[in-house]
């Protein structure tokens, strides 16, 4: 099988070694060096949607598994199944459910998933007395896409109208901001409940856990995540049928009602309340760095399901379960996530990966001759594969110490809340 993978990231390295191990012909757009050991270089960026295409009937390649959100929303997808190439990654109206917030709240709403309530606003004036018809100061979401920086989780109503302000009356996120759902608080534990869809049939994920703040404890900075685990111990059988139940099996139902042909990875992101499971977003595409704990798990199997999923032929088809667990480590760089840092020396990478049950996935990193540096906020991330969590995150851990570049941060507490 010929494979073309359409992103850079940490992420994508999981997808090329994967498809690599699954003994895949593997090609990538513009690989960073951990992927270059298992794929040939392709020199077309990642959202050049005419100049993958031309690539993929040039190759004649299998399938194009697509990465990131930013080429889904702009319809590769639709471009690639167009032309006779089968794609992983659903097509441009699919992808608004991670694209607009306020579609994805009507999809919630019109196929009764459980999701907070909603109001969504486009007048400053409108927003602020909006603001005044929740019992407590709701969270403010920009409506477009934000790079993660879209959602204020305000504590106090001058906070509220601070966020209300600067998104829509400040357009400080461009025009991401000229919409915006202001939503329901909700308390409870985070989750990632990420599944297979080929369209008619949904293959579940175990659940995983990101870790959104840069800090221990929960505390900092929002980032694009600093580490992962999967599956999730503490989530019980009841809990995750209910998952199934109330959240996957009514998202499906709802691609079908409204003749979204869904062939890829759908993400809900949801909050465990005290009312039960409740959807705070869908992404369209594995998660980073979800996808580092949830590909190594699916070992030489990766390029059949992929293949599987984009070509419709889920049904009947189960996930392996090889690898009881796994977590990975992000190692991000200085100043992350304001202003990280580029151009630092890494050092052990070599000794780390060559560790049992150990993967490195480079996701900022570039070669500079023998030696590779530091390129981005998340330079790698550490995976630890085991027969319990504890035994993968002692395996994550002890591959991460041996790993240096100045400045170099990280999480010391990833997968403890499920041991
Ligand atoms: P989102 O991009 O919608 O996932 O939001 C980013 C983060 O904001 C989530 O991971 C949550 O931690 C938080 N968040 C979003 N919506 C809510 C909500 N309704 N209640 C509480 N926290 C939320
Ligand atoms: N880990 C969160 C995301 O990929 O959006």
């Amino acid at each position: 099988m010929k494979v073309l993978v359409v992103g850079k990231g940490g992420r994508e390295h999981a997808l090329v070694h994967g498809l690599w191990l699954s003994g895949a012909e593997v090609l990538a757009t513009q690989p960073n060096p951990g992927m270059a050991q298992h794929a040939r270089a392709i020199a077309v960026a990642p959202t050049d949607v005419a100049g993958i295409l031309a690539v993929a009937q040039a190759e004649h390649v299998d399938l194009v598994v697509i990465g990131p959100e930013a080429p889904l929303v702009l319809g590769l997808a639709d471009v690639l199944r167009a032309n006779g190439i089968a794609a992983f990654g659903p097509g441009k109206a699919a992808a608004q459910l991670e694209a607009s917030k306020d579609f994805t709240k009507n999809f919630l709403n019109r196929h009764g998933i459980p999701t907070a309530r909603h109001v969504t606003v486009t007048d400053l004036q409108a927003a602020k007395r909006a603001l005044r018809t929740f019992a407590h100061p709701p969270v403010i979401k920009a409506d477009g896409l934000a790079a993660g920086k879209g959602v204020a989780v305000p504590d106090t109503w001058e906070e509220a109208e601070a966020a209300v302000q600067a998104f829509l009356g400040d357009r400080t996120l461009g025009d991401a901001g000229a919409t915006l759902v202001l939503e329901e608080r909700l308390i409870g534990p985070e989750i990632s409940a990420l599944a297979l869809c080929d369209g008619k049939t949904l293959l579940p994920f175990d659940l995983a856990r990101d870790h959104k703040r840069i800090l221990d404890g929960d505390r900092g900075e929002n980032t694009g995540g600093m580490g992962a685990v999967s599956p999730l111990p503490t989530v019980d059988a009841a809990t995750r049928a209910r998952i199934d139940r109330e959240v996957l099996q009514p998202t499906l139902a709802g691609f079908l009602a409204d003749g979204l042909d869904f062939r890829g990875v759908i993400y809900a992101g949801i909050m465990l309340t005290a009312d039960g499971p409740k959807v705070l977003e869908y992404n369209v595409r594995f998660g980073d760095p979800e996808a580092q704990v949830l590909i190594p798990r699916l070992g030489a199997q990766l390029a059949d399901l992929l293949l599987a999923t984009a070509t419709g032929q889920l049904a009947g088809k189960t996930l392996p379960t090889d690898v009881p667990a796994a977590v990975t480590v992000v190692l991000a760089a200085a100043n992350y996530p304001a202003t990280p840092r580029t151009g630092d020396v890494i050092t052990g990478l070599d000794a780390a990966s060559a560790m049992p049950d150990v993967l490195v996935f480079h996701a900022g990193t570039q070669a500079d001759g023998a030696t590779v540096r530091t390129a981005g906020g998340r330079v790698l991330t550490v995976t630890g594969l085991g027969a319990t969590v504890a035994q993968a995150r002692a395996r994550a851990y002890a591959a991460a110490a041996g790993i240096h570049f100045e400045g170099q941060q990280m999480r010391t507490d990833i997968a403890a809340s499920v041991i």
